[in-house]
């Protein structure tokens, strides 16, 4: 299929734009979307932006009863040069399209994917807000399209991209949170889809999250799924601990996602000539770590919240303080290099972002 260029139908009704000020996460959408079908036999078809608007779907479509569904969700970013950015688009094109390989979803070109998201940011570039913080989130999607009732890989997909102006994305923007870590609930297990970002596995946090509300944190930490152990992953986001000197992650096993900004971090903190650790780590060994004061810092990573500092671990009822509730100097320095790759505002030594060219 020829790439580059989208047929467009503009809105004729552009939406008001909300203030930088107060934008909360994924409230607001923009005027157009991009939408693409798969016919098996025929391929990716039909790529074209369009007003944004319902979709239509007959009640038997079989992404609503066995949630056959994948999306990703990466930003763009306004700099103080005006110029706007995606931040490791490839990289996030790569993972839809493992999502997809995990739930039996077939390929995207990953250039036609690339494209989606220059199209209809550079169509939308309006949108992108310029309040520092705020960015613009890009989410696509693909959801399975046959109708019927029977279990199976469908034969025909829709993929749309749709985009909505964030600011943080935790009500406490970028302070420390409390987390529990649930010996009840479990996110995923190995052989399952846990490494896929698929709809499931967020309808599966759900009602941990709920439980960890009401007692009064903000996310859940899933510890894995057969022994009650080990650390997954924190609510939508990779953990990461500080120990002494040494950054501890899980490793990528099939069970947690292949975070970007985890990947990103990763690879910061050994530019930076620190020990990093990805190997499996028990709670009993934070726990351990909190009351010898080796237990340093604590955060999780993800697109939506970037870097986002534990302050307060809960476990069987005890919670213990991580650096006195405060941002840790790892946890800073690092959310400090991140954001200022990606608004432009310090240089970019991997080449992680890409500018978007705005279409008038
Ligand atoms: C992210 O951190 O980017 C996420 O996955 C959050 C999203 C599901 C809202």
């Amino acid at each position: 299929m020829a790439t580059g260029s989208f047929p467009i139908t503009r809105t004729t009704t552009p939406k008001p734009k909300p203030a930088d000020d107060g934008l909360a996460f994924g409230k607001v959408l923009t005027d157009h979307m991009f939408l693409m079908n798969y016919d098996e036999g025929k391929g990716w078809h039909s790529p074209r932006i369009v007003p944004y608007g319902p979709l239509s779907l007959d009640p038997a479509t079989s992404v609503l009863h066995y949630g056959q569904a994948i999306f990703d969700g990466l930003k763009a970013f306004r700099g103080e040069d005006g110029r706007i950015r995606l931040f490791r688009a490839d990289r996030h094109a790569a993972r839809l399209n493992r999502s997809g390989q995990i739930m039996c979803m077939p390929e995207i070109p990953v250039d036609l994917v690339r494209q989606s998201f220059d199209a209809l940011v550079g169509l939308d570039h309006d949108w992108v807000p310029r309040k520092p913080g705020t960015s613009l989130y890009i989410r696509p999607t693909v959801i399975a399209t046959d109708v019927m009732l029977g279990v199976h890989p469908a034969h025909s997909y829709l993929y749309f991209l749709i985009l909505s102006p964030v600011g943080s994305y935790y009500r406490e923007g970028v302070k420390p949170v409390r987390i529990l870590a649930s010996d009840r609930h479990v996110r995923a297990v190995k052989g399952g889809t846990g490494e896929a970002k698929t709809a499931a596995n967020y309808a599966a946090s759900l009602s941990g999250q709920q439980d960890a509300a009401a007692a009064g944190y903000t996310q859940v930490l899933y510890l894995d799924a057969v022994e009650h152990r080990f650390l997954d992953e924190v609510g939508t986001m990779n953990i990461m601990v500080r120990i002494g000197d040494e950054v501890i992650t899980p490793p990528l096993h099939g069970t947690i996602l292949d975070g970007v900004t985890r990947a990103s971090a990763l690879q910061l903190l050994r530019d930076w000539g620190l020990t990093v650790t990805e190997r499996p780590i028990a709670i009993e060994e934070v726990v351990a770590a909190g009351s010898n004061g080796t237990l340093k810092e604590m955060w999780g990573t993800g697109t939506a919240a970037v870097v986002s500092p534990v302050g307060t671990l809960g476990y069987k009822g005890r919670d213990i303080l991580i650096n006195g509730g405060e941002t840790g100097e790892v946890t800073k320095k690092l959310y400090d290099a991140i954001v200022g790759i990606q608004y432009g505002k310090t240089n970019d030594p991997h080449g992680w972002t890409s500018v978007v060219n705005p279409v008038e």
